[in-house]
């Protein structure tokens, strides 16, 4: 393990398994649906997540990717996330699917909802790895959370501290002393 994790909150046995039960819960959504679906990963921390999830689904599906920053390098997000990339397809019409590595504050998740619908989308879903509900400021919430946290700084699997972290393979709690030296 990592000498600044302190310990692990998921395996890779343990996300494998949230991973195939996300994609069964899609698959099942869209069982029999005519067109296929936009899956959009919110880069950069869902990018592991969405190519284990968009593979263990049977759906067939469009991909597509979106990067907003919300911190600068901090761990507290900085409330006002920015489109760094916009996506390159069209959402209008479309059935979209969100993907997520945490919602947090839910700033982020606003911002990428009233864009989406916006643009005229035909439904929006969001699947998020992680959730914090306790640090929720504004009311939003995803449609499946494969795990619920407290108010512990996360990486691993995607997920960083000021860039760092994201090609650990598991997800573990960051030792303080890291971030508030
Ligand atoms: P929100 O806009 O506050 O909901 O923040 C969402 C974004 O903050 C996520 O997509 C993550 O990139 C980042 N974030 C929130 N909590 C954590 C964490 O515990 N570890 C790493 N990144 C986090
Ligand atoms: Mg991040």
């Amino acid at each position: 393990m990592n000498s600044d994790i302190q310990s692990i909150v998921l395996s890779e046995k343990q996300i494998a398994e949230k991973v195939e039960k996300a994609a069964k819960w899609l698959d099942a959504k869209f069982e029999g649906t005519q067109s296929v679906p936009l899956m959009i990963s919110v880069l950069k921390g869902s990018v592991m997540f969405f190519c284990d999830l968009v593979r263990a689904m049977d759906t067939p599906v469009q991909i597509d990717f979106m990067t907003v920053s919300s911190y600068g390098s901090s761990s507290e997000s900085s409330g006002m996330p920015r489109i760094v990339m916009d996506l390159a397809a069209s959402v209008e019409g479309r059935d979209v699917v969100l993907v997520e590595d945490i919602v947090d504050s839910g700033n982020t998740l606003v911002k990428m909802r009233d864009l989406i619908s916006g643009r005229g989308a035909k439904s929006f879903t969001v699947v998020t790895l992680f959730d914090k509900p306790s640090r929720r400021t504004v009311n939003v919430s995803a449609d499946y959370s494969c795990f619920e946290i407290g108010n512990e700084f996360i990486v691993g699997y995607g997920l960083d501290y000021a860039q760092k972290y994201r090609n650990l393979p598991y997800v573990g709690i960051l030792k303080r002393e890291i971030y508030e030296k």
